[in-house]
């Protein structure tokens, strides 16, 4: 097999992929050889995305729509099946970062939608999944989590008690549907992304440079992951999470939050190192 066609002849579904880290993935899946339905609520920026996929050779359907919306969910899965064949891949990748600010404070229904889109939408796709496709013939899911969901933060509260639910719901996933299906997921640290604006667009500087990899998150840096991932040569991979952060966890870890301190204490225990 052509090693960069690992994914020859497979069908994936991603979730809000009309741009940022979905959209690298869909990107990268498709130049691994997939064919793909890919999802947002906006259909301009989505059908931007369907363009790009047949210029590098997939068969792409897009459907729009809010993966809070369980029939929506069940209409990609039917589309996909339809005018695709199957569903070996399944990237929940969709998510809002609402509501801001303390928990104290946190409007009821905004904090359900949080887990409408962040945890439930994830779990009701894998459902339609299985029934419709990877029950009988298995396949590949990759819940995209965050690096910050190990954190408490001043104002993400909700998001990161849902992506801390959603690590859980891989872990979960992943003791149910083996060894047919395998279930991971990735956590990204600040990636370049519309999502994350307000944080690299004031900060990019102060954060790369307390980064052991000195440099913040390109899209693409966690589609080859997911690629990977889906790809057979993690077939012995299920249940895990993937950080894809630049170090982030490795600085947080560091008494003084300082990368280089992290490097310091080694040369002090390992010298020589
Ligand atoms: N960027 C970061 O630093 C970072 C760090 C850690 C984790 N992540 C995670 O990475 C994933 C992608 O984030 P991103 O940074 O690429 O965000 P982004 O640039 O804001 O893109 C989000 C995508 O999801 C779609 N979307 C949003 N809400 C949706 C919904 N309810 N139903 C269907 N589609 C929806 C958006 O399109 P529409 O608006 O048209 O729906 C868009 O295509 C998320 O799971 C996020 O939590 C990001």
């Amino acid at each position: 097999m052509n090693a960069e066609r690992v994914l020859g002849g497979r069908v994936a579904v991603v979730t809000g992929a009309s741009r940022g880290i979905g959209r690298a993935i869909a990107e990268e899946l498709a130049r691994a050889g997939a064919d793909l339905c890919v999802t947002a609520r906006h259909t301009q920026g989505l059908a931007e995305t369907v363009t790009a996929l047949r210029a590098l050779g997939a068969n792409a359907v897009g459907v729009a729509g809010s993966v809070a919306d369980p029939a929506h969910l069940w209409e990609v899965t039917e589309r996909t099946m339809a005018e695709l064949g199957r569903v070996d891949v399944v990237v929940n990748n969709a998510a809002t970062n609402q509501p801001y600010g303390p928990l104290m404070d946190a409007d009821p229904e905004a904090w359900r939608t949080a887990f409408a889109v962040n945890v439930e939408a994830p779990l009701r796709l894998v459902q339609c999944a299985w029934r419709a496709w990877m029950s009988e013939h298995g396949g590949a899911v990759v819940n995209v989590c965050t690096e910050g969901a190990a954190h408490v933060g001043p104002h993400v509260g909700a998001y990161g008690t849902s992506k801390a639910a959603l690590l859980h719901l891989t872990a979960q996933l992943a003791g149910e549907l083996g060894p047919s299906v395998r279930v991971n997921s990735v956590s990204p640290g600040l990636v370049r992304t519309e999502m994350a604006r307000f944080v690299w667009e004031t900060a990019e500087e102060t954060v790369a440079a307390g980064l052991p990899a000195g440099r913040i998150g390109e899209p693409a840096d966690v589609a080859r992951a997911v690629r990977w991932l889906v790809s057979d040569e993690a077939s012995w991979i299920t249940g895990a999470d993937l950080l894809v952060d630049g170090g982030t966890r490795v600085r947080a870890a560091s008494p003084t939050g300082d990368a280089h301190a992290v490097q310091r204490q080694l040369r002090h225990h390992f010298p020589g190192s």
